[in-house]
């Protein structure tokens, strides 16, 4: 099996997630963590400390992620990391949200491939650590593709992950599998599919259909099914009661580290994510919904796990109505 990766999701796979995964489940050989974006005044709030310090992650394969589009800040950052022990950094220049790409910052970096061949052309030339990169496939449209791999094609990429949506998409519609096929041609640097990968049939086939990927990124389907990458590795498949000890501690680790509103956030998060492997999940789903302090949503939990089983393929499945 290829190597898997965990991706970065900001507000989902925090330290205690990738703790708790981690001491769960295997196959998993490195977890990103979601993105530090260093400001001028250089230092790292206490959230970001938390996030990216070596003592948090501890027994963790972790990855570090920076978003900047400053690259003096950028190489700050970097170098704090390095000092801190890490081995590899990740740049994203992916992220679609519109606080971010307002500020020229994520997928907004791809808006200017001039801009963006400035900033790597400063990072790369200075950065402690190797850079691997996160991006999209273009701004608003798959055409700018070529232009930003030609871009990309000029420097020493550690690996490079791919999800192949324009930022427009967000995380709807259907990945552009072309896209990635295309930067085989294009690039020499390992590459890495990330993009709606969410059950073990769609990993084998991404890994058929694209035999020189060097590792695969899951995100939504690896919450959705946390044993995804145990299984795809010859391990066991989740059942509803590795499930269910997942959760407990999670919700446990959740209320011990901070306010009962925290680990409400925190659960509804995941169990979003999980919910469409169980059986008969609508009316779960709804009352979820309404809980709005943690003894309710416990009770729902507890029921859930005790009435309703599994599918025969638990899997992550997107909201249709949703951006996400
Ligand atoms: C809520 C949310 C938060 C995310 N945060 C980050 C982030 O911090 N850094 C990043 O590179 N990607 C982030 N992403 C994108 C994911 O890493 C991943 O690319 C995306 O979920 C698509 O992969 P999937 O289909 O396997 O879930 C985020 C996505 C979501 C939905």
């Amino acid at each position: 099996m290829l190597p898997i990766y965990f991706a970065p999701l900001e507000g989902v796979t925090d330290t205690i997630f990738r703790r708790v995964h981690h001491a769960h489940f295997t196959g998993v050989t490195k977890y990103y963590i979601p993105f530090v974006s260093p400001t001028k005044n250089m230092f790292f709030t206490s959230r970001e400390l938390y996030a990216i310090s070596p003592e948090g992650n501890e027994g963790v394969p972790v990855v570090p992620q920076i978003m900047a589009k400053d690259a003096s800040l950028f190489l700050w950052c970097a170098q704090q990391l390095h000092d801190m022990g890490y081995t590899e950094v990740n740049l994203n220049i992916g992220c679609p949200s519109s606080t971010v790409t307002a500020k020229g910052k994520g997928s907004g970096m791809l808006r200017t491939p001039d801009v963006l061949a400035a900033f790597l052309d400063e990072i790369f030339g200075k950065s402690p650590l190797p850079v691997s990169v996160k991006t999209r496939i273009g701004y608003a449209s798959p055409d700018e593709w070529p232009r930003i791999l030609s871009v990309l094609s000029s420097y020493p990429i550690h690996e490079l992950t791919i999800h192949p949506r324009t930022r427009s998409q967000m995380y709807t519609g259907t990945p552009y599998r072309e896209c990635f096929d295309e930067a085989f041609n294009r690039l020499s640097c390992p590459l890495v599919y990330n993009g709606n990968l969410f059950t073990p049939e769609d990993c084998h086939s991404l890994i058929v259909a694209c035999p020189d990927t060097a590792a695969i990124m899951l995100g939504r389907g690896l919450i959705g099914n946390p044993a995804l990458a145990q299984s795809l590795n010859g391990g066991e498949n989740l059942t509803l009661a590795s499930l269910k000890r997942f959760h407990d501690d999670l919700l446990e680790a959740y209320l011990e580290r901070g306010p009962e509103n925290f680990a409400l956030i925190r659960m509804h998060a995941i169990m979003k994510h999980m919910l469409s492997g169980f059986t008969d999940n609508e009316k779960p789903r709804k009352q979820f919904r309404k809980a709005t302090r943690i003894s309710d949503y416990i009770e729902i939990a507890n029921r859930l796990f005790e009435c309703h089983e599994l599918t025969d393929n638990p899997h992550f499945l997107p909201d249709p109505s949703a951006i996400h």
